[in-house]
């Protein structure tokens, strides 16, 4: 597969890649990099907005806004068009060694998004629902809060918290309760560990190898690889699909200190295969 170059070394944390079907753009976020952007691919335009800290995952809504998770374990909903700020909700507010990480909508229109240990190191980071104004709190012992992906048809929620090096499975029901089922990838033979993932329609996954430099798809039912794509970027953080018919995988990465490669790239490969969307935060 070819892999195109979308936007050269642009970041240095470039991380959770989201399509906004509506108004055809992809927007992701550079987190230490504290800046948010979107491309134009009609034009192949970047358009980059300062944060005033580390922003971790922006999503669309279904108003004129995107929800992000900032530094200080808040989200706040931030207008399209005057850029003005409004708090939804904070988490973890005692916590000083911890930040958002992940964020993403599920198929119900509610923002689930992780906090991780700043040291990498301890679980001292937990995974929150927000539904409207409501946040509650779904796991905990997490060190490094990464990917998620919803089945829909089998009711099944894919999660990754990086350290364990598994991908893990669990039921969900329509208040985004979970209860784990067991483990879908194990990446224990794998360069790097898992970061951010993506699913295609026909069910499987697409995960990011952090330190790993690649893509691999996995049929999560039986555990088992089907292909991989290599980049030429050894931190690999996450991807998604857009374009017109989703079947344009972006992929979002991360610099790597001393190192010539071409990590804080974003790229894009055209594939032939069906991703699932991106959904939008339902404002209350
Ligand atoms: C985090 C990084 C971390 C990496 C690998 C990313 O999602 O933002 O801080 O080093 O995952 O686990
Ligand atoms: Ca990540």
């Amino acid at each position: 597969m070819k892999i195109e170059i979308v936007a050269k070394k642009i970041n240095i944390l470039g991380e959770g890649p989201t399509w906004d079907e509506k108004n055809r753009r992809l927007y992701w976020v550079d987190i230490t990099g504290k800046r948010f952007y979107y491309l134009d691919p009609d034009n192949e335009r970047v358009e980059v907005f300062p944060a005033l800290g580390m922003i971790s995952s922006i999503v669309t809504t279904n108003k004129e806004n995107i929800l992000a998770a900032t530094e200080d374990h808040s989200l706040y909903l931030i207008d399209n068009k005057t850029g003005m700020h409004s708090l939804v909700t904070t988490v973890e507010s005692e916590r000083m060694n911890t930040r958002f990480n992940d964020g993403k909508v599920d198929p119900f229109g509610r923002y689930v998004a992780g906090t991780m240990d700043m040291q990498e190191k301890n679980p001292i980071g937990s995974l929150y629902v927000l539904s409207g104004n409501d946040v509650k709190k779904i796991l905990g012992n997490l060190t490094i809060s990464n990917g998620m992906a919803w089945d829909v048809k089998n009711q099944v929620f894919y999660y990754i918290d990086s350290p364990t090096k598994k991908v893990n499975k669990y039921y969900f029901d329509k208040n985004m309760n979970i209860e784990l089922i067991g483990t879908a990838i194990d990446f224990k033979h794998e360069i790097g560990v898992p970061d951010g993932m993506s699913i295609d329609l026909e069910g499987n996954l697409w995960v990011a190898h952090w330190g790993g430099g690649k893509i691999s798809i996995w049929n999560p039912n039986k555990g088992r690889k089907i292909d991989q794509i290599s980049f030429p970027a050894e931190n690999i953080t996450s991807c998604t699909f857009g374009g017109d018919g989703l079947t344009d995988l972006y992929v979002t990465s991360a610099a790597n200190k001393g190192s010539s490669d071409l990590g804080g790239t974003l790229f894009r490969v055209r594939t032939d295969i069906q991703g699932s969307k991106s959904f939008s935060f339902l404002v209350s």
